[in-house]
């Protein structure tokens, strides 16, 4: 029988491998200009990173991890998400010592939850996120929020909303998880069974519930806005107004729910309005998380990131019709003819690969038209022929193929000639 990949998964093969790689260098180069720096971290790690970081009363833990005992018996979770991995590791490398603060982290990398598959979202998809440790400056929630925003401008998105809200800090929050329980504790048995465990466990996440949306209870529900203490509300304000500074556009929804625990002020998503993305219209999302750190083990720093999936954002792509200005080309192809060319082709072929020249060669025993083909169909810009009658005379022949172009060059100085054509070009 066939093995197939496993449900909820893909192979991403060389085509849409391009995109992957053009979208990649992107976002690698936004965060160099926004001065995030790399950080790699394992794909699995202590179970109880996800427990005590993303938080027990979410989804994701409760229901999405994939969890395993290893041969020396712990517990270990392949990552559903990027921001508890990258704490662990801030903390245990005593980042907050460094000297350079806030520190600024980015990192790509495959997350695994499972979920029920769907149109962009699947049981391993790879995130694209930053993350900016030690600075409670509400600057930074707008120049993270301007990040986001930029993922997808710079490959020339335009449908996008940034929807914000504020979680407000652990008094607001108290106060109006109480109103909350308050207000729905009278219709609790009309509510889900999750709704009714997350009532008392973390009520905020009622107000996300898919299948309690449309309760009247769920429109009158206090909003967390009018619950925000002082200092949660200037915070609030302080970040608008640097949105407003930068010219960058929001709406605020006091609904706006994470399904991660650690949030508190700034909560945002992006999202895509464009006709044909599909059901999910999230893009992206992230927020403040002041007290992860010292929850898992560091000192009192406050913490804001975000996470886009590289597959949602190429569906976006898709959905707004854009396509990637990919080349695929290559600089040469050697078509040998008979025996002894084919032994000088193979040397020659390495010389070129040496000298950075991009070259490939015949190796089906193609006759010479095929072998033409072959250069076609590759849109090789120039292709040499070695023939018995050319070797002999220590000479090579070289096509160029868009002008059909055609000149006999010496074999010892191909390798110059080559270098010089191919950055003519360029
Ligand atoms: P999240 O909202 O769970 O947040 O995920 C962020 C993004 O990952 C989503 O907006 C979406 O683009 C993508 N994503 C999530 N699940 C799937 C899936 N099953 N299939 C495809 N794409 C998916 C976080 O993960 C936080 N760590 C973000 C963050 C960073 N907050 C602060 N810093």
């Amino acid at each position: 029988m066939m093995i197939k990949v496993p449900r909820g998964t893909e192979d991403i093969l060389p085509e849409q491998a391009k995109k992957w790689q053009y979208v990649e260098a992107k976002l690698q180069e936004l965060a160099n200009v926004y001065n995030y720096q790399e950080i790699r971290t394992p794909v699995f790690e202590s179970t109880e990173l996800f427990q005590r970081g993303v938080g027990d009363t979410t989804d994701i833990v409760q229901k999405e991890m994939y969890t395993f005992t290893d041969r020396g018996g712990r517990s270990l979770t392949l990552r559903p998400e990027g921001t508890a991995s990258v704490v662990r590791s801030y903390v245990q490398h005593k980042m907050f010592g460094l000297p350079q603060q806030p520190t600024k982290l980015c990192y790509f990398g495959p997350m695994f939850r499972y979920e029920r598959p769907q149109k962009g979202r699947t049981r391993q998809f790879v995130q694209f996120g930053i993350e900016a440790l030690g600075s409670a400056d509400p600057a930074i929630d707008a120049e993270v929020m301007a990040f986001a925003l930029d993922c997808y401008k710079t490959l020339g998105l335009k449908s996008l909303r940034l929807v914000l809200n504020s979680l407000g800090d652990m008094e607001s929050r108290t106060n109006h998880r109480n109103a909350l329980i308050d207000h729905f504790s009278p219709h609790k048995d009309e509510l889900c069974s999750d709704c009714q465990n997350r009532l008392e466990k973390n009520p905020l996440r009622v107000l996300d519930c898919k299948k309690d949306k449309d309760h009247p209870a769920m429109e009158s529900a206090p909003s967390i806005l009018d619950y925000l203490n002082d200092y949660s509300r200037q915070y609030f304000e302080q970040v608008k107004a640097y949105l407003d500074k930068m010219g960058i556009d929001y709406e605020v929804d006091a609904n706006l729910v994470r399904g991660l625990d650690y949030y508190n002020h700034t909560a945002f998503e992006i999202m895509s309005d464009a006709e044909g993305f599909g059901a999910i219209t999230t893009l992206s999302g992230g927020g403040r998380y002041n007290g992860l750190v010292e929850e898992l083990g560091g000192p009192e720093t406050p913490g804001i990131g975000f996470a886009l999936s590289i597959e949602r954002l190429l569906l976006a792509l898709e959905a707004e019709n854009l396509t990637l200005p990919i080349e695929e080309s290559l600089d040469c192809y050697l078509v040998a003819l008979g025996d002894e060319p084919k032994q000088e082709a193979v040397r020659l072929l390495y010389d070129l690969r040496n000298a950075g020249i991009q070259v490939d060669m015949d190796y089906m025993d193609k006759k010479m038209k095929a072998q033409f083909k072959a250069a076609d169909r590759l849109k090789s810009r120039f292709v040499i022929v070695i023939g018995e009658d050319e070797l002999n005379a220590g000479k090579v022949t070289v096509k160029h193929m868009e002008t059909g172009e055609q000149s006999d060059q010496p074999i010892d100085e191909i390798v110059p000639y080559l270098q010089k054509m191919t950055r003519e070009g360029e």
